[in-house]
């Protein structure tokens, strides 16, 4: 996606305090080595019903300690608006979690088609060594609720294990 409607926005390791379990790996971690970018097409204004917002989310490989690079994760704002995420590129694993904090993980692989329900907080984790890239499409008013999982976070983490990716409750 390129042109000038095409809004982006980049996540550095810096914005995302609080997110990563290993506070003082996070602290000596670069504050502005890039996590993430999104590029996103918005035809109507944010909060307006009826429209479609399209966006491209490409999450570098990385980690702070053993916990693998991933987007900050939101509820929707409102909870009755679901999403499409699309994998185009790259390995990683979609975190969903709904109010109860029960928790999904799913593969994302290239081609893999993933439908978000409305009340699932969602994250994408990239577990390979290549950017992980994927597709969103979600309803413009959908909005966003970022403070339950900054205040809250995730339920389980994805963390590397002998080399390999391990899910894990939060508090272990
Ligand atoms: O609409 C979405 O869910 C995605 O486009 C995300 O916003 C994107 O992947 C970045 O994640 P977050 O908004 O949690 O920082
Ligand atoms: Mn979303």
């Amino acid at each position: 996606m390129c042109g000038a409607p095409v809004a982006e926005s980049v996540k550095t390791l810096g914005d995302l305090k609080g997110i990563f379990r290993d506070q003082a790996a996070w602290q000596d971690s670069d504050p502005d080595r890039e996590v993430y970018r999104v590029r996103w097409w918005a035809p109507v204004v944010s909060g307006n019903e009826g429209g479609l917002f399209w966006g491209v989310t490409i999450l570098q490989p990385g980690r702070v300690g053993d916990e693998y690079f991933m987007t900050h994760g939101h509820f929707h704002a409102n909870r009755t608006r679901a999403e499409y995420y699309a994998t185009v590129a790259g390995i990683g694993t979609l975190l969903r979690m709904d109010a109860e904090r029960r928790t999904w993980a799913e593969d994302m692989v290239p081609g893999g088609l993933y439908y978000i329900h409305g009340e699932h907080a969602h994250r994408a984790v990239n577990i390979g060594d290549v950017p992980l890239i994927f597709w969103a499409c979600w309803g413009s008013d959908a909005g966003y609720d970022y403070g339950t999982i900054q205040q809250h976070g995730f339920a389980t983490s994805l963390l590397e294990r002998d080399g390999k990716p391990a899910i894990v409750p939060h508090s272990s």
